[in-house]
């Protein structure tokens, strides 16, 4: 009688330990298996790094701090150029360099500061890590780069949440008004 009650308090735990890890074998699968953009690290560096500041939201650029910032939908660049631009930023102009250590450290188109001189780029705001770079890259070739102008679709897709920001590129096709509403809001 003893012995089977032990017997099965001893079969209960097991059982109970087994359905546990089931649980949490489940927990993990369904996580794994939720449905995330792979661009969507590379959107936040976007963000984070306020490329938007300067290029806006849509890559399109415009006047930002950093002077007329080149329009990310028309680049030639490749992955490899981008990736190089972001990290080294461009002499001479108002893109800056997202690696702690450019031009000190690491050089940058064969040059460190004192080579760059007057042409030395601002350094950004917020230090990238390489692999941070390498996603904003990929985010910029899978959303931006070769996108033509930019829609209302995109912009939603972009802020989520319905933003009014997006209501400019609403009534795009159908009126004048709505297009130069679009191009004070630049
Ligand atoms: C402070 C403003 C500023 C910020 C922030 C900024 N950029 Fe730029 N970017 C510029 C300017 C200005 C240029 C144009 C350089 C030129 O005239 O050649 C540029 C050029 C570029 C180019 C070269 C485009 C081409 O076709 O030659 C790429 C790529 C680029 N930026 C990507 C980024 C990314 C990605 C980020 C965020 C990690 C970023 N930029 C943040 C101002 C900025």
């Amino acid at each position: 009688m003893k012995i089977s009650k032990i017997c099965l308090a001893a079969i209960m735990t097991v059982a109970c330990m087994v359905a546990t890890l089931v649980l949490f074998e489940n927990a993990a699968l369904s996580q794994s298996a939720m449905p995330t953009n792979p661009t969507d690290a590379g959107k936040r560096v976007f963000q984070r790094g306020n490329c938007m500041g300067c290029h806006k939201w849509h890559g399109n650029g415009g006047g930002g701090y950093g002077g007329d910032a080149l329009s990310l939908r028309k680049t030639q660049l490749t992955r490899e150029q981008i990736i190089e631009t972001v990290s080294c930023g461009r002499p001479g102009t108002g893109m800056p360099f997202f690696v702690r250590g450019s031009y000190d450290s690491v050089q940058c188109f064969d040059m460190l500061r004192k080579d760059a001189g007057d042409l030395m780029p601002p350094e950004a705001n917020v230090f990238l890590r390489p692999s941070e770079i390498e996603a904003v890259a990929d985010y910029v070739i899978a959303h931006i780069k070769g996108k033509g102008e930019p829609t209302y679709d995109e912009c939603i897709a972009f802020f989520s949440k319905g933003s009014r920001v997006c209501n400019v590129y609403k009534a795009e096709d159908h009126s004048a008004g709505a297009e130069q509403t679009k191009k004070a809001a630049q």
